[in-house]
């Protein structure tokens, strides 16, 4: 459709027409043939207001989508076709690892293969746009949702967030039918809920705000993402969804954002529990007043706005935020093919799109465990070992993780099957997933662990304790699965744990019983195959972790790109008093960021840097000589922090910069080139302008954001 039509279509509508254009429910709604029965009742609509509403969020088949979408342009007066929408987190049937492991990666390009081909499955069952990606800056362990999360590293977290949009949305979203809008959230500062606690209160500088939790969703708006979901969270005092400030002022124009800004679920009628509205309409008002497009999920602008809009006078405002989802519907195609996706591929094409993405999957969740610990290379397994697989996840199918809510989890690969199919002299001793590990199952276990030379302990989380409400003030592992891990230890010197779950865990209690931790996260639906390719060592561990593991959760929030303080610890003073450390802990976390071990073993060597002083129209470039120095091929992530030594606010004491995935094969070594200009120096000052300062500057290059064995200092002369 053209513009000027849209715009015609626009003055044809009714208030209330308009007014349901903002509007997004759930199938249940138009299941019962558009009956409004049940708790829907509640809401009062008509049906008549039912057949006005502009979106359906979470509908499960392409039967219902076909169903609805037939019924309502049959009943609705002006056919404006419905916008379907979900939640396509990591995957739709077929399912990827979680957000977190495919950080660990730290590749667009893989992130971008995941949103590309899990479009593909989701358009097919009528799915336009998906509620992802998450490019919440989060440090905060114990908040479930950084298992949605691209880590504690803003500006890895924004290279991904990109990733995702340039996979979801393709070049031309009219044309291309497989793929889907995409939905940035949680704008913004939904991850830093006070105490790991969700939902609960957020409190950050506005310092902070620019420069950490921005970033990622500036990515998206320049990436051409269509959709903006606000948060449930305050900033400055005000929850987001009825925040002017954040959604006029930043969102609409610091970041430039003109597409459709999305409420979270029930977040507009939530302004009541918050206690800034006193009733549903006071809820409309604030969310559309501060610039809410659509609420999702509740009735306050279903009921009220008609209302409102007639006397604020607000109908241009109106006129806008109609228009916007118009257009959205517009780019998908939609006036011109309502049933869009649906049935796209033949039965044979849908079989090579499963059969894609059965590769893809078990590929990529290859890349995405992370070696924690590998004491005296008792990883990989050895031909003719005897090993033992013990453990709640060892048969476990619970390993897709908790956004999959349309995954097959019956047809998930499990650890013990992946083994299985290797040729191995394997026990296993499965205990129930989600259940205590009994005494008599340990005294099982430390028999079994006697018995054979290596025991793999499948130990972590069910699915429902990591994810959405999912929150924890004890993030070490449960269910007695430390002490059954402590009992094998004991009798056996070869333990190693692979560790199942969807945040980073406190595995100090643990760490010293083991010889090596496979960090697996969920693995997703080829999760036991790929783990058995890792453990035989048919495949190489490389992930990187995007988020540090704390030795207790008392560190958190926790990153390793911690502000300098007055009082800085550091090897020479830890024995004193009045500096900034714990008395009962080490500062630095036991796992940081960047790491992750390989079976190779790599050196970075320091090839030079071409100069070491430049300005603003200038590029440096540093030179790492990368060798592998083992007898077998493998990849890692060579990775460049830098550190701005003196400055006008108080800068990490480092950040990642640049970074390069590297695959080499036996004995070989590659030079690498990485380049730095003054953009990368650039930060957010006390008045929220971004600028670099002159100075110098400290760049070190290694493997992890501990390990830097290359240290170069730079000059920037303005
Ligand atoms: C979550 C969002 C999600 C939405 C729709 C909310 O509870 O916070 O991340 O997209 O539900 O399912």
């Amino acid at each position: 459709m053209e513009k000027t039509d849209l715009k015609k279509l626009l003055s044809e509508m009714t208030i209330a027409e308009k007014v349901g254009q903002l509007v997004q429910l759930t199938p249940d709604f138009f299941l019962a043939g558009g009956e409004i029965t049940g708790p829907m009742q509640e809401w009062k609509m008509s049906k008549e207001q039912l057949f006005q509403i502009g979106s359906v969020l979470g509908t499960h088949t392409s039967e219902q989508v076909m169903k609805i979408q037939e019924m309502y342009l049959e009943k609705s007066r002006l056919k404006i076709p419905l916008v379907f929408m979900a939640d396509v987190i990591h995957g739709y049937e077929s399912i990827y690892p979680i957000p977190l492991a495919l950080a660990a990666t730290f590749s667009p390009e893989i992130v971008e293969e995941v949103a590309r081909l899990s479009s593909k499955e989701a358009t097919e069952a009528g799915v336009h746009v998906t509620f992802s990606p998450m490019g919440d800056h989060v440090m905060d362990a114990r908040w479930g949702r950084v298992l949605e999360s691209n880590g504690e590293d803003p500006t890895l977290s924004s290279a991904l967030t990109r990733g995702y949009v340039r996979g979801y949305q393709g070049n031309d979203l009219s044309i291309e039918k497989n793929r889907m809008a995409a939905c940035v959230k949680h704008f913004v500062g939904y991850g830093a809920a006070q105490g790991g606690r969700d939902y609960n209160t957020v409190d950050i500088s506005h310092v902070n705000l620019y420069q950490n939790y921005l970033p990622a969703f500036q990515a998206a708006i320049d990436e051409g993402v269509e959709l903006v979901m606000t948060s449930f969270n305050t900033m400055d005092g005000i929850p987001v969804t009825g925040n002017k400030q954040m959604i006029q002022k930043v969102l609409r124009g610091d970041l430039g954002f003109e597409g459709v800004v999305i409420s979270d679920w029930a977040a507009v009628v939530e302004l009541i529990a918050h206690r800034v509205a006193a009733d549903k309409k006071e809820a409309a008002e604030l969310a559309f007043s501060a610039g809410v497009d659509m609420d999702m999920m509740s009735d306050s602008y279903q009921t009220h706005l008609a209302e409102i809009v007639l006397e604020k006078e607000q109908q241009e405002i109106l006129d806008e935020a109609v228009f916007r989802i118009l257009t959205l519907k517009n780019t998908l195609g939609l006036f011109e093919d309502p049933y869009r996706g649906l049935k796209e591929q033949t039965p044979e094409q849908l079989k090579q799109t499963k059969k894609e993405l059965k590769q893809s999957i078990l590929s990529i969740s290859e890349k995405t465990p992370v070696l924690l610990k590998n004491e005296d290379n008792v990883l990989p397994l050895k031909e003719g070992q005897k090993v033992a697989l013990i453990g709640p996840k060892a048969r476990s199918q619970d390993i897709l993780g908790a956004w999959s809510w349309i995954g097959e989890q019956e047809k998930a690969i499990s650890l013990a099957k992946g083994l299985k199919e290797k040729d191995l002299d394997l026990s296993i001793l499965a205990m129930e997933d989600g259940q205590n590990v009994t005494e008599n199952e340990i005294e099982q276990a430390i028999q079994l662990a006697k018995e054979n030379e290596i025991v793999l302990l499948a130990v972590g989380e069910t699915s429902e304790e990591s994810g959405e409400a999912a929150s924890l003030v004890n993030i070490r592992l449960s269910r007695n699965q430390e002490q059954l891990i402590h009992a094998v230890s004991k009798v056996n010197a070869n333990v190693v744990v692979v560790l199942f779950n969807g945040r980073p865990l406190d595995l100090s209690n643990i760490v010293v019983d083991t010889r090596a931790i496979l960090e697996v996260w969920f693995p997703g639906s080829e999760g036991g195959r790929s783990i058995a390719n890792l453990l035989m060592g048919e495949v190489n561990p490389e992930g990187k972790l995007p988020m540090s593991f704390p030795r207790a959760v008392g560190q958190l929030p926790l990153s390793y790109m911690s502000l300098s303080t007055g009082r800085p610890m550091h090897d020479g003073n830890n024995d004193q008093k009045y500096i900034s450390r714990y008395m009962d802990e080490a500062n630095d976390p036991l796992f940081s960021f960047g790491h992750g071990l390989s079976y190779c073993q790599f050196e970075c060597l320091d090839n030079g840097i071409s100069q070491h002083s430049f300005t603003e129209d200038q590029t440096v470039e540093v030179q790492v000589l990368v060798k592998n120095k083992s007898q077998i091929a493998g990849g890692t992530t060579v990775q460049l922090y830098i550190e701005d030594v003196v400055a006008q606010v108080a800068r990490p004491v480092k950040e990642l910069k640049k970074w390069e995935k590297i695959y080499l094969n036996a004995k070989e070594e590659r030079m690498i080139t990485f380049e730095l200009s003054s953009d990368d120096l650039k930060y957010i000052h006390h008045d929220l302008s971004m600028s670099a300062e002159k100075g110098l500057f400290n760049l070190s290059i290694g493997l992890s954001s501990q390990e830097r064995s290359i240290h170069h200092e730079l000059l920037y002369v303005v």
